[in-house]
């Protein structure tokens, strides 16, 4: 349809119709399979995946709960043969185990009542938690799981790791479990993460609050850094089992959380390590890119109404001839917060005890006092808040970075700046930002707005698609992203539904350069009641992964097809479409009909 081929658009695929229904759709001409689902088996020994005998033992054997950020590991250099390595962030109790859910109608008007869980079922929630390292080969144009590759792996709510850097055996993080302050089990809500240039495995652990209840002594002396993170929130009921849940019982133990987790993926044994010098705050990812000097930089969102935009820059260099060195690059190095300015540059400013506020005077006793208090530190730096930071992507392409700020719903009009330009900003924008001298370790860079999201055809909107973008090309906020290899920028969405913009979510191809700059066309979207995570394209960009992330769940549009989100009558059964096999959250792997790259 050439009326849909914008002048000078990087992408020529046609695009697909965006709408709302049960299941996932795909642009004409390309296959999207569905690759690895909730319970499917992992290993040798895993049992079949069973929704009305579940149990933690089977689960920590199987793929878990919502899949949220994917990446590929090569083996031997290859595209159609490496380890995919998914993030599972949370678990939706309501719509995992059958009976939990009761309807009752109070004044005319229904609701869903969730049981409490047992503590069977909380133990199945954290081992549905954490991470799948998985091995993955492409055989005849398919990719297939290798259900007993020697790399395969788990990591949950409850696999032994690390504190390391700046911060371990730190006094704040030690517990009644743990004195020595260094050995913590399990990573919580990782949503997006990263691979390292090196072949590594790094998992974001964002929502921390959630998982944490009870109270705090009185005067404890974490009072106000929890409540900076909007601890303890008790939306798990993990601390009515586990004494580290539980305030009252272990008070320091959200320290310990909230971190960068790096996993070597090439020895199922390696015990993953918090790498404490990248901060702790609600992570949303951590993407990477090695600079000119060969010092690698991690861009870091944290996803929270007003707050900021990080990067990390390594104090050692990249050495890509010997692996094992690049080991503790991750201990050691600079972080540093965005400040925006109105006339269009940023400025990355250090965050280094001793170094303007950060002083004993403001209560920090040194580095890992400024780590564990990160958003504080950044607080007094004066750095820009933003409308939720969510995935950020370097582009080694074009040298510039893409700012993902999904909506903030609560800034008012005398709270907008040129970086976040909208009040009650319902659809969120991105921002792209040219490094000074193309130079990704730099502390001073460039940036504009690249887009504002929602419906061009509503003016108050105020979206800036191209005119080129048709009705299904435009898109509310974004959340994941991803460029090909070719340099083209990948955009996710979370958040739109029946009521917020009448489509679902999906993954969007977003023109940057040229005369098609902020065109936007649809390639996939998600079943109702879902989340686009993902996206990665496979080395070759033959493949693009996607993960499909909590199908069926209603949240405020419980009732979009006029029934409710739960396991016996949920608005999909994606992908099984069995009436006794619940929605379950999956990977998607999508290639071209006849091979060939997904976009030319
Ligand atoms: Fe888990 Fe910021 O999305
Ligand atoms: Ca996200
Ligand atoms: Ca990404
Ligand atoms: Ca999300």
């Amino acid at each position: 349809d050439d009326a849909r081929a914008a002048e000078g658009s990087a992408f020529t695929f046609d695009e697909l119709e965006a709408g709302i229904d049960d299941k996932h759709h795909v642009a004409p001409g390309y296959d999207a399979d569905v690759l690895l689902r909730w319970g499917d088996p992992l290993f040798a020994d895993s049992p079949e995946f069973d929704p009305i005998r579940q149990s933690a033992q089977a689960q920590a054997r199987q793929f878990g709960y919502n899949n949220d950020y994917v990446g590929y590991i090569a083996i031997d250099g290859s595209a159609e043969h490496g380890l995919l390595v998914v993030n599972h962030e949370y678990t939706n109790p309501h719509l995992m185990f059958p009976g939990i859910v009761k309807i009752v109608e109070k004044d005319g008007k229904k609701s869903a009542e969730v049981a409490p869980l047992s503590k069977e079922q909380v133990d199945v929630e954290m081992a549905a938690h954490g991470g799948t390292i998985v091995e993955i080969r492409k055989d005849g144009g398919k990719w297939q799981v290798v259900r007993d590759g020697k790399l395969n792996r788990r990591i949950t709510s409850n696999t032994e790791m690390a504190l390391s850097g700046p911060v371990a055996g730190h006094d704040r993080v030690k517990t009644n479990a743990d004195p020595s302050g260094t050995k913590v089990f399990g990573t919580i809500n990782n949503c997006a993460g990263g691979v390292t240039p090196w072949g590594t495995y790094v998992m974001a652990e964002e929502n921390i609050h959630g998982y944490f209840s009870g109270e705090l002594p009185e005067g404890h002396k974490e009072a106000a850094n929890y409540k900076r993170l909007g601890i303890p929130e008790g939306a798990y009921e993990w601390g009515a089992h586990y004494d580290r849940f539980n305030l009252a019982k272990e008070p320091n133990e959200p320290n310990r959380f909230g971190w960068i987790v790096e996993v070597d993926v090439n020895d199922p044994n390696s015990v993953p390590l918090k790498r404490t010098a990248m901060g702790r705050f609600k992570h949303e990812g951590a993407e990477s890119i090695v600079a000119k000097d060969g010092r690698v930089v991690f861009y870091l969102g944290d996803d929270e109404r007003f707050d900021y935009v990080y990067k990390f820059v390594t104090k050692g260099m990249f050495n890509a001839g010997d692996r094992a060195a690049n080991k503790d690059l991750l201990d050691d190095g600079t972080l540093h917060v965005a400040k925006f300015a109105e006339d269009g540059s940023v400025e990355w400013m250090p965050i280094v005890f001793g170094q303007g506020p950060l002083t004993a005077e403001n209560g920090f006793a040194g580095q890992a006092d400024v780590l564990i208090e990160t958003r504080r530190a950044a607080d007094l730096l004066g750095a820009t808040k933003m409308d939720r930071p969510e995935d950020i992507q370097p582009n080694a392409g074009n040298g510039k970075v893409y700012v993902m700020l999904t909506n903030n719903s609560k800034r008012k009009a005398d709270q907008v700046d040129a970086a976040n330009p909208r009040a009650g900003n319902a659809f969120g924008h991105i921002i792209e930002i040219v490094e000074d001298g193309g130079d990704f370790a730099a502390t001073k860079g460039k940036w504009e707005v690249l887009l504002k999201c929602g419906d061009p055809a509503v003016a108050d909107v105020g979206a800036t698609f191209s005119t080129a973008t048709t009705a299904h090309g435009w898109f509310g906020m974004p959340d994941n992203c991803a460029i090909d290899s070719a340099g083209r920028l990948w955009v996710a969405t979370d958040g739109q539904g029946p009521k917020a913009t009448g489509r679902t979510d999906g993954l969007w191809a977003v023109d940057t350069e040229g005369s098609a700059r902020a065109t936007s066309k649809l390639f996939f979207r998600v079943p109702i009641g879902a989340e686009m995570c993902g996206p990665l394209f496979a080395p070759d960009d033959q493949t693009a992964f996607v993960a499909v992330q909590h199908p069926g769940d209603g949240g405020e549009d419980w009732d979009a097809f006029g029934r409710p989100s739960y396991y016996e009558d949920p608005s999909t059964r994606w992908p099984d479409f069995k009436p006794d096999m619940p929605v379950r959250p999956a990977v998607v792997a999508i290639t071209k009909q006849g091979g060939g790259k997904i976009a030319v």
